[in-house]
């Protein structure tokens, strides 16, 4: 495994606390990652203001200055390549990307989606997954892949779905798993933990026999 820390430069678009998750976790001297910047394509983006208050670069690249998709992304990607960017965690950021960006970051782009992915993608998941009536969720980090919320999965996380469930209480019991699982699957990516094999990500052996990662809270 890798020993330097990759940097990963996270893309959001509004609240960010799954970005915060990521903040706090970087703080920990062995985690194999560090924060190069925080992006986002909405200017008033409440977690820029958090990311500036933690000391860490950020910057608004408001998408509709832009005629098109690839201006925007363009600039978007001088600015991961000038911040020395590695690794790309996206965490609620909601514009949707050409197939072009997505490939020149292929591999090395992820993603959090609030389901048990390939179930419920796009947008409003968790009144989808109460009109199912499906009895479990939660949340998956995935490598970003063109089709939206596609990719080989990471990790994944399970949730309850109880019959006293609003969408509002469902998502938050979700997120709160979320900023559990993103940290620990950037983790297992930023080390070497895991490869991908086409649409899948293997653990190396060393992984396995730490923690089974592909389920949370890990089994002992
Ligand atoms: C999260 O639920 C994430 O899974 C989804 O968008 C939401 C972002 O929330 N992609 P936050 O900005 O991280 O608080």
């Amino acid at each position: 495994m890798s020993t330097a820390k990759k940097r990963v430069g996270i893309l959001i678009s509004g609240r960010g606390s799954n970005m915060m998750s990521l903040i706090a976790a970087t703080r920990a001297p062995d985690y194999p990652a560090e924060i190069a910047c925080v992006l986002s394509n909405r200017p008033e983006a409440e977690g820029l203001f958090k990311a500036a208050a933690e000391g860490l670069p950020t910057r608004a690249i408001d998408h509709k200055s832009f005629g098109a998709r690839e201006g925007f992304e363009a600039e978007l990607d001088a600015a991961l390549r000038a911040y020395g960017v590695d690794l790309i965690a996206c965490a609620g950021f909601m514009r949707m990307m050409t197939p072009g960006f997505v490939e020149r970051w292929r591999d090395r782009m992820l993603n959090i989606h609030p389901s048990l992915l390939p179930a419920f993608k796009g947008l409003d998941t968790h009144a989808r997954v109460l009109a199912a009536g499906v009895k479990l969720t939660g949340c998956t980090v995935h490598i970003v892949r063109p089709e939206v919320d596609s990719g080989p999965i990471i990790a994944q996380a399970a949730v309850p779905v109880l019959d006293t469930d609003t969408a509002d209480s469902l998502g938050a019991r979700v997120l709160e798993v979320e900023h559990l699982l993103y940290p620990h699957a950037l983790s297992l990516f930023a080390s070497g933990a895991i490869s991908v094999s086409g649409e899948r990500t293997i653990l190396t052996q060393d992984a396995v026999n730490q923690a089974n990662p592909l389920y949370w809270p890990p089994l002992s």
